[in-house]
């Protein structure tokens, strides 16, 4: 323990663009915030993650710097797409931090995603300084993260700061016992981030359409539930060690006749043990098995949540999701939720607040939690100015 570098070494945070007054910083954001049809065209449905960029850009002017944002939305196919213009974000944008211009969506052009340095130089144009704040898509290796920091005097961001410290403590060195919870559909997704956990989490919960693969490694008749058998021997594997991995001991299933989303109603629900009818689909975990995983978690010293107990999108398979946010928030150890889907789970729930962490990042989180570092981090500890460079 403690043996791993850790990722703020060697990375160039604000203090080390030097005086900032009367410069102009480009500031990468991530922007990708869901939208939806308003009064008057798209409008932001979530602007946390812009609330998430406010200390940085706040800092930034501040200390006397003209400061323009530039981000993605969405997964346009490389040409302007006006479902996912940046006008809506532009438009909150102004009202959280008045002054502060946003560029067009970065992947209107190819060129971010193929990392092309044409785009990067047309980027950093007229601007003294860069600026990392998207911790979200700092797992691409693309041009607006990995190009400017070749060229600019760089810094990540407060937001990208505090994401690091995080995810890296709990890696470096976690108050024990750390209990993870890890669910979601797909195993597949998974594994990466729960083989780096089981080395440094003493207990890894593990509920969601994934688990019905560990049970079935473990010889269950899982009935229709999602199920990767390739990954068999994978999760048989990790059950060995070196962390606890706690299992779903009851299942809520749907009748093989029914269907599952937000308000459906066909079909019939039953609770089973480890074992399903052939047919019935796992969907959510039991009671029982919600109160165990509640006990866990409430002798935590450190918790990290990433990913639903069940399909909590219909409210027949909600509660597992519900008792596990309500046992992560009332945690007196420190809480650290990743991933949209729990930090949707816990803002329906009432209980943001309660919770010590959330992170921005979705897939940038589960890598980081697995690799330790991110590409653009690694290029931002490039940079001209970073520490230990000259
Ligand atoms: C996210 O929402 O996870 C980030 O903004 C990255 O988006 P991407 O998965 O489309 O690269
Ligand atoms: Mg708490």
């Amino acid at each position: 323990m403690g043996e791993r570098a850790s990722a703020l070494e060697g990375l160039p945070l604000l203090e080390d663009l030097g005086d900032v007054a009367g410069k102009r910083v480009l500031v990468r954001t991530d922007f990708n915030t869901p939208l939806r049809d308003g009064p008057d065209g798209l409008e932001v449905a979530d602007d946390f993650r812009i609330r998430a960029a406010l200390p940085t850009i706040e800092w930034l002017t501040d200390h006397g710097a003209t400061v323009v944002c530039c981000s993605h939305v969405g997964r346009p196919k490389g040409a302007p797409d006006p479902s996912f213009a940046m006008a809506p974000v532009a438009a909150r944008l102004r009202e959280l931090a008045p002054g502060v211009e946003v560029l067009e969506n970065l992947r209107f052009d190819p060129r971010e995603t193929a990392n092309d340095s044409t785009l990067t130089a047309e980027l950093i144009s007229g601007f003294d300084a860069y600026v990392n704040d998207a911790f979200g898509v700092s797992h691409r290796r693309h041009a607006s993260v990995m190009g400017p920091p070749q060229t600019l005097p760089s810094a990540a961001g407060r937001l990208v700061q505090r994401e690091v410290e995080t995810l890296g403590g709990l890696l470096s060195d976690p108050v024990r016992p750390f209990v993870a919870i890890v669910g979601g559909a797909k195993v597949a997704d998974k594994l990466g981030v729960i083989h780096a956990l089981s080395k440094v989490a003493d207990t890894i919960i593990v509920g969601g359409g994934m688990a019905f693969t560990f049970l079935a490694a473990l010889g269950h008749e899982v009935g229709g539930s999602l199920l990767d058998s390739s990954r068999l021997d994978e999760c048989r594997e990790l059950l060995e060690g070196p962390a606890t991995i706690l299992l779903p001991v009851d299942v809520v299933a749907l009748s093989p006749d029914g269907s599952f989303g937000p308000g459906q109603t066909a079909g019939e629900v039953g609770v089973f043990d480890q074992d399903l009818p052939a047919g019935w689909i796992g969907l959510d975990v039991g009671s029982r098995s919600a109160a165990i995983f509640a006990d866990a978690i409430a002798t935590a010293g450190t918790v990290l949540w990433n990913g639903p107990m069940g399909a909590f999108e219909d409210e027949r398979f909600a509660s597992g999701t519900a008792a596990v946010g309500k046992a992560v928030a009332a945690s007196q150890g420190r809480s650290v939720i990743g991933g949209g889907d729990s930090c949707r789970a816990i803002e329906e729930l009432g209980l943001a607040d309660e919770v010590d962490f959330m992170s921005t990042g979705g897939g940038a989180s589960l890598e980081f939690l697995e690799f330790g570092d991110l590409p653009a981090l690694e290029a931002l500890r490039q940079a001209p100015n970073a520490p230990g460079r000259n």
